[in-house]
């Protein structure tokens, strides 16, 4: 972990808390404590909350901030790091956001080629120190492959002819990232490797990724992760390998046009009157209960008011209920497509709706 980022303070009490600045250590923590490593691999889980960084806040980088967390665990194929990354692109390509987004991808090998490669580097970086900016300098002792990542114009040449760990990755790590792009070839995701792709967590091995945009300013990424075999063990667990990523959720908000559409309610339910809501109310529950898309009414207000908000909503159907209806113990569906009106036993509402709604009859 980066620990300048860590957001730590003193509570009431004396004592020092340090919230969670991401999910991945706390989900293992949970795949090890109640054994999910038991069931069939992979293990898949995700997580959606807020995470806490003790960074200089600016447009898009927030100290509180919410991010969307998955993982995969226990496998170590590469074809398990291309169904993780397929599933992100489908999932910007179906909030239509994808086309201003590009996935790129790299290998940050394993610990049987990125010791030499680290010390090569290190090398390489300490020989051109004088061209580098205070920030590459201090990171070169620190932390060298994050030196890749610098954004400052004035590193760049240095930078762009450093060696480059995907000339040195040993034959397995080197097997694995090939297989994991032709993956990606065949299921006809676009991407781009950029041999300069470090991730911030010290915990990645093989498979990094990001997704990236050019319009979010200096915070361009909005989605990242990749592999990290040997962490679960290294947290007291079994020797299961993983891979996850999580989204930055108001980075991705950020490239919405549009808020996401309301669904349109199934039925919406007219009660006139406090009996007629009172009557209504097992149904409304037994629908929801089972995914139906229920709103309804306000008993106080008239007909006409309620059926107005009906065709507000663009319901597919309206069950209206009022003196008449009670006596003769059948509701009256309306399909506000069509105007045709149906009458529904009270005794069988909710069974008799859902079949309807569900095209069952
Ligand atoms: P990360 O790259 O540190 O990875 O964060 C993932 C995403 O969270 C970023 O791409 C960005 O969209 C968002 N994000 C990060 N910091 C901030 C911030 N200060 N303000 C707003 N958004 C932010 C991880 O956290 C890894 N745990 C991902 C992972 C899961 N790797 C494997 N499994």
């Amino acid at each position: 972990m980066v620990q300048k980022e860590m957001y730590t303070f003193t509570d009431r009490s004396g004592e020092s808390l340090t919230l969670r600045p991401e999910a991945t250590a706390s989900v293992l923590r949970a795949y090890i404590e109640h054994g999910l490593y038991t069931a069939p691999k992979p293990v898949k889980l995700y997580t959606i909350g807020p995470m806490f960084r003790h960074e200089r806040p600016q447009a898009g980088r927030y100290r509180q901030f919410h991010q969307i967390n998955a993982e995969a665990l226990g496998e170590a194929s590469p074809g398990l790091d291309g169904e993780v990354m397929v599933m992100l692109v489908d999932l910007f390509e179906q909030l239509d956001v994808m086309s201003r987004l590009r996935l790129e991808v790299n290998t940050l090998g394993d610990e049987a080629c990125r010791p030499a490669y680290r010390a090569r580097l290190v090398a390489y970086l300490r020989q051109h120190a004088g061209a580098l900016c205070e920030d590459c300098r201090d990171r070169t002792e620190r932390n060298p492959l994050r030196v890749l990542d610098c954004k400052n114009p004035a590193c760049q040449p240095v930078l762009d002819a450093a060696p480059r760990l995907q000339d040195e990755l040993c034959a397995d790590c080197a097997a694995h990232f090939a297989a994991v792009r032709e993956y990606l070839d065949a299921a006809g995701i676009k991407y781009a490797v950029n041999p300069r792709l470090v991730r911030g967590f010290d915990y990645y091995v093989r498979t990094t990724f990001e997704v990236v945009t050019s319009q979010l300013g200096a915070q361009n990424a909005v989605a990242g992760g990749g592999r990290y075999d040997g962490l679960v063990q290294a947290l007291g667990g079994p020797p299961d390998p993983g891979i996850g990523f999580a989204i930055g959720m108001e980075r991705l908000v950020m490239l919405l046009d549009r808020p996401p559409e309301r669904p349109r309610p199934d039925v919406v339910f007219v009660p006139l009157g406090r009996a007629a809501l009172l009557e209504l109310a097992p149904a409304i529950r037994a629908l929801r209960r089972a995914g139906i898309r229920v709103e309804t009414g306000d008993p106080e207000r008239k007909l006409r008011a309620q059926l107005d908000k009906a065709g507000r909503l663009q319901a597919r159907y309206a069950v209206i209920l009022g003196d008449d209806e009670l006596a003769r113990r059948a509701a009256t569906l309306r399909d506000l497509t069509s105007g045709e009106q149906t009458a529904l036993p009270l005794e069988d509402l909710a069974e008799g709706l859902r079949r309807r709604i569900r095209g069952e009859r």
